[in-house]
C-alpha cells in the first residue's frame, strides 16, 4: 500500500477540523441524529427569512424535500448577506486571457447582479420558474447572469461553450428556454474566438420557446444580428442598481445542468435552492479550509458543475475571493497558473488530473520559478489521478507542504461527497479517502451486502443528502430508473452513482471508474450512446461501438469500432475525418474520436446486445477473460483483436 501523508503542521490556522477526532465526532453526531444535525448546519449557515418546519421529508421518496416551508434566497447568501460587513472586500478576481485583471468588490458585484436582475425582469419579462440558457465564455457577465437568475427565481441552464450549435439547440428545446444569454465570443491564447454563430444556428432550427437573445460584447468581432437579439451593454445602462430581495421556498429550482448518461439523450439534472447552497458552502469551508480572507482558484469552466459549485456558488456563499479566468493554463506558457498563484497569492488551487498531467508534461520545472508559498490546499476532481501526476502535484507544486484533496463527486451530487478534509485527513495518492460527514457513501453489491475489502463494488449513497439531484428535467421516470434502479440497501432502493469503488482496511475509498457506458474524457462525461447516435448519421456506417481507451493526458480517449455498409468504400483515415466532422457538429470537440478501426462486425450476443466489455479489453490490450461462447459469432473476437494490433 502506498505511503500516507498527514497534513503538515502549522499550515492551517483555526481550521474547523483540527484533527480526525473532530471528523469522527461530527460523523458520530450525524449517525446519532441525522436530521437534527443537518438542521443545525442549515440554521447556522443560511439566513432563513422564514424558518423551515421539517428538515427532511421522505414521504414521496426518492423525490425528497429538504428544509420544508423555509424561505431563503441563494442570491442573498452569495452577495447581499456580505455587504454590511465585507462590502469592500474582493468578491471576484477576474483575469483575462491577456493577463489584465479586474478586482470586483462585493458591493460592485451586488450592483451588477441587481442591474442584470432588473434587465431580465423589466426588458425580457423573465419570471420565477422561467428557464434561461447561458452560453457564455468565462467573463464576469456570466456570473452576473447566473446570480441574477437566482435573484429572480429563474432557472439557469449553463451550456458549456465547447458544445456545438446542435447540442445547444437540444438543450434549449428540452428546457423550453425563454431567454438565451450569450456573448459575441471571447479570447483564448491571444486570439478571439466566437460563440454567437452557434447560437444563430441553433435559433434558426426550432427554438420557438426563446423570446430573446441577450448578447454581451466581449471581443467586438463582427456578428450577425437577428430580430430576437439585443445587446446587454446598451440595455444595462438604464437599469437600477437596487433590487428588492425576493425570498423563495427551499425547494424552488435553482438550475438545470445537462450531463451524459447511458442513453443518447443528455439529462437535465435539476438542483433546488436551499439544499444545494448549504452543501456548496459547507464543502467550501470543510474540504478546502476556505476562509473569507482567502483567494480561491478553481480552473473549471462554468459550463460544468465544478464551475457552478466551486467558482460561483460555494466561494461566494462563503464570502471569499473567487478567481474567474478567461484563458487556458498553458498560455502564454506552462507557467501561467503558477504565475497567477504567485501574483494573486492563491490559498487554494483546484483543477483536474488532465490539467495536472498536461502541466507536468509541458512544464515540469515551471512551478519552481514562482513563489507558491501562499498555497495551502491543492484540489483535484473529475477522474482518478495517477501516482506520477499526484507526486508532482504534491512535491513540486505543493512543495510537500500542501494538502491534496482528491474530491469525488458528480453533477448529480451538487458538491463533494468522498474527499479528504484538507486540515485533518491523512491522504494517499490516488485515493479519495473518506465520505464527508453527513454523507452515507457505501461500497455494496446490488443487493446491499457490503463488498469485501479490496474488491470492486457499487458506490452508493444510502441516505438522502441536501444537495442531491431532485429530478431529471421533464422526466421523473428516467430519474428513478437512472439512479434508483440498480441497488437496494436495507430493502430500499438507494442512489447509485454509476461508479465502481473499493474500500480498504482503514475504510478508505478508491474510485475505480464508471461501470456504465459513460466515458470520461479529460474529466468530462460523455455517453457512448450519444457518440454512436451521431456516428449513425454517416450514411456509410452500418453500426458502431465506442469505448474509452486509456490516454496519457486525457485519462480516457474515445476509440471507435466501425462496421461499414461496404467494407472497402473508404480508408480508415478518411472515415475518421468524416466521422469527426459529424461529431464536432452534433456534439462538440470533446466528442471527437481519437482512433478508429474498421471491423467486419461487432461482438454481439444472440439477442443483439453489443459486448462492450470485450471491446474495452481489446483496446487495453488485455487478455479476454469473458465468456465469449454466448456470442452470435465467437470468432469475431480474434478477428477484431488482429485488426487492432
Ligand atoms: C464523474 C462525474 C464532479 C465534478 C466533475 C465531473 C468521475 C469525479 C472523481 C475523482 C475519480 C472521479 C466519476 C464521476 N469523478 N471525481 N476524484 N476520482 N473519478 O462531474 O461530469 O458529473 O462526472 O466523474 O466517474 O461519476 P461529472
Amino acid at each position: 500500500m502506498s505511503k500516507i501523508y498527514k497534513p503538515v503542521k502549522n499550515i492551517f490556522k483555526n481550521p474547523i477540523f483540527k484533527d480526525m477526532d473532530d471528523y469522527d465526532n461530527l460523523v458520530k453526531k450525524f449517525d446519532e441524529n441525522y436530521e437534527e444535525t443537518w438542521g443545525e448546519l442549515a440554521k447556522e449557515n443560511i439566513f432563513w427569512q422564514k424558518p423551515f418546519t421539517k428538515v427532511l421529508d421522505e414521504s414521496n421518496a426518492p423525490f425528497n424535500k429538504w428544509f420544508k416551508d423555509g424561505k431563503m434566497s441563494v442570491a442573498y447568501e452569495c452577495v447581499d448577506k456580505h455587504l454590511k460587513t465585507r462590502g469592500e472586500d474582493i468578491a471576484i478576481l477576474f483575469e483575462a486571457d491577456d493577463g489584465t485583471n479586474i478586482k470586483l468588490t462585493y458591493n460592485e458585484l451586488a450592483k451588477n447582479v441587481n442591474k442584470t436582475a432588473n434587465l431580465f425582469t423589466n426588458v425580457y419579462e423573465i419570471k420565477k420558474g422561467d428557464r434561461v440558457v447561458v452560453y457564455m465564455p468565462m467573463i464576469l457577465e456570466a456570473i452576473y447572469t447566473m446570480l441574477a437568475c437566482a435573484k429572480i427565481g429563474a432557472i439557469h441552464s449553463v451550456v458549456f461553450g465547447g458544445f456545438s450549435s446542435s447540442a445547444l439547440r437540444d438543450r434549449i428545446i428540452d428546457a423550453k428556454a425563454k431567454l438565451v444569454v450569450t456573448a459575441d465570443g471571447a479570447y483564448r491564447k491571444g486570439k478571439p474566438y466566437m460563440l454567437k454563430p452557434a447560437v444563430d444556428e441553433a435559433m434558426s432550427s426550432g427554438c420557438e420557446s426563446v423570446q430573446n437573445v441577450c448578447v454581451i460584447r466581449r471581443n467586438f468581432e463582427p456578428i450577425e444580428t437577428n430580430p430576437k437579439d439585443s445587446f446587454y451593454d446598451e440595455l444595462i445602462q438604464t437599469q437600477k442598481e437596487t433590487f428588492q430581495t425576493v425570498w423563495f421556498d427551499s425547494e424552488d429550482p435553482l438550475f438545470l445542468l445537462y450531463t451524459s448518461g447511458s442513453t443518447g439523450q443528455p439529462k437535465g439534472v435539476q438542483h433546488n435552492m436551499a439544499g444545494y447552497i448549504l452543501w456548496a458552502k459547507l464543502t467550501m469551508k470543510w474540504v478546502f479550509d476556505n476562509k473569507p480572507d482567502d483567494t480561491f482558484w478553481c480552473t473549471a469552466d462554468i459550463g460544468w458543475i465544478t464551475g457552478h459549485s466551486y467558482i460561483v456558488y460555494g466561494p461566494l456563499a462563503n464570502g471569499t475571493t473567487t478567481v474567474v479566468f478567461e484563458g487556458v493554463p498553458t498560455y502564454p506558457d506552462a507557467g501561467r497558473c503558477w504565475k497567477m498563484v504567485e501574483q494573486h497569492k492563491i490559498d487554494q488551487f483546484y483543477t483536474a488530473p488532465t490539467a495536472i498531467r498536461m502541466l507536468h508534461k509541458t512544464g515540469e520545472d515551471e512551478p519552481g520559478k514562482y513563489d507558491l508559498s501562499s498555497l495551502r490546499v491543492l484540489g483535484t476532481v473529475g477522474e482518478p489521478i495517477d501516482p506520477p501526476a499526484w507526486k508532482w502535484y504534491y512535491e513540486t507544486v505543493g512543495n510537500s507542504r500542501c494538502s491534496i484533496v482528491d474530491t469525488w463527486w458528480q453533477t448529480e451530487t451538487g458538491g463533494h461527497m468522498v474527499s479528504p478534509i484538507a486540515s485533518c485527513t491523512p491522504i494517499r495518492p490516488g485515493c479519495a479517502t473518506l465520505p464527508l460527514p453527513g454523507i452515507q457513501a457505501k461500497i455494496i453489491e446490488q443487493d446491499g451486502t457490503p463488498t469485501p475489502v479490496g474488491e470492486k463494488g457499487y458506490l452508493c449513497i444510502t441516505k438522502p443528502w441536501p444537495s442531491q439531484i431532485r429530478t431529471i428535467w421533464g422526466d421523473e421516470k428516467r430519474f428513478i430508473k437512472s439512479y434508483f434502479g440498480d441497488c437496494v440497501y436495507g430493502g430500499k432502493p438507494v442512489y447509485f452513482s454509476g461508479d465502481g469503488a473499493m474500500i480498504d482496511e482503514s475504510d478508505y475509498i478508491t474510485i475505480t471508474g464508471r461501470t456504465d457506458d459513460v466515458i470520461n474524457v479529460s474529466g468530462h462525461r460523455i455517453g457512448t450512446a450519444e457518440i454512436e447516435a451521431s456516428i449513425k448519421d454517416c450514411d456509410m456506417v452500418a453500426s458502431s461501438a465506442v469505448v474509452g481507451k486509456p490516454h496519457e493526458i486525457k485519462g480516457e480517449a474515445i476509440f471507435g469500432f466501425i462496421v461499414l455498409k461496404d467494407e472497402n468504400s473508404i480508408s480508415k483515415d478518411d472515415l475518421k475525418i468524416k466521422l469527426n466532422k459529424i461529431l464536432k457538429e452534433d456534439i462538440g470537440a470533446i466528442a471527437l474520436l481519437d482512433d478508429i478501426v474498421i471491423v467486419p462486425d461487432l461482438p454481439k450476443t444472440r439477442s443483439g446486445k453489443i459486448m462492450r466489455r470485450i471491446l474495452r479489453s481489446i483496446v487495453k490490450g488485455e487478455a479476454i477473460v469473458q465468456d465469449i461462447s454466448t456470442l452470435e459469432d465467437p470468432n469475431i473476437v480474434s478477428v477484431i483483436e488482429k485488426l487492432c494490433v
